[in-house]
């Protein structure tokens, strides 16, 4: 049985995608290589290396510039983060989070950030959850399963009792490879790998997303 849930961050409790994309389209910009929100869909859960990596193509860089590159995005980021707040949680994410703690269910983030641990802050939901897993937490982003065996070893249950709730097809495969039970947010062109696939959290029970999740076991 299911004893703990742990959710992304970017895409699914909130939506910080759009100063991703900023921070990165004015990068892209300032070095005059193409890039649009088009482009930027491909970046959707990918860690910051690689998604400099997929903004640069083919073109050459030092690992120096690289560096300076990833840096100077990130400040660009973390000024556009002061303007978070609590009314940028996503439909239904307070309500999910409250519910599986008056059900006993334990509750950690997954997120690949290196800002996690802000935004959670400036969302005001630190208090609502029992572990933050972040991009300091472990070297092998998703898909790579690691993130998610650190959060549920984090709370003390094992991969087949955690539920993963993620909105980037890296991150389903991530959960996947993990063994857990995986919950994607949007479109089944980018998350229908997952067991249960829903438009987004917005009026989501737990006794639904459970019947949900018995309905895919069996
Ligand atoms: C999440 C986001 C990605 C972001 C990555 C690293 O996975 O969905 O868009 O690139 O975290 O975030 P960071 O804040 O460390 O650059
Ligand atoms: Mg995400």
């Amino acid at each position: 049985d299911i004893r703990g849930v742990i959710f992304d961050l970017d895409g699914v409790l909130t939506d910080t995608a759009e100063y991703h994309y900023l921070g990165w389209q004015k990068l892209a910009d300032e070095e005059g290589i193409p890039f649009n929100r088009v482009a930027n869909e491909a970046l959707r859960g990918v860690s910051r290396r690689a998604s400099l990596m997929l903004i640069l193509g083919n073109r050459k860089y030092s690992e120096a510039q690289i560096q300076e590159m990833m840096a100077r995005k990130n400040r660009y980021y973390i000024e556009l983060l002061k303007n978070i707040t609590q009314n940028d949680l996503l439909p239904g994410a307070i309500a999910l989070l409250d519910e599986l703690r008056q059900a006993g269910i334990k509750t950690a983030i997954g997120s690949a950030s290196k800002n996690a641990r802000q935004v959670v802050d400036r969302l005001g939901i630190a208090d609502k959850v029992d572990a933050i897993s972040d991009g300091y937490s472990v070297d092998k982003p998703k898909p790579a399963p690691d993130l998610f065996l650190y959060a549920a070893n984090q709370l003390g249950i094992k991969p087949a009792q955690s539920v993963v709730v993620e909105d980037a097809a890296a991150g389903i495969e991530a959960a996947l490879a993990a063994k857990m039970w995986a919950v994607g947010l949007g479109p089944v062109e980018r998350v229908g790998a997952a067991h249960v696939v829903l438009p987004s959290l917005a009026g989501i029970k737990w006794a639904d997303l459970q019947a949900k999740l018995n309905d895919a076991a069996n």
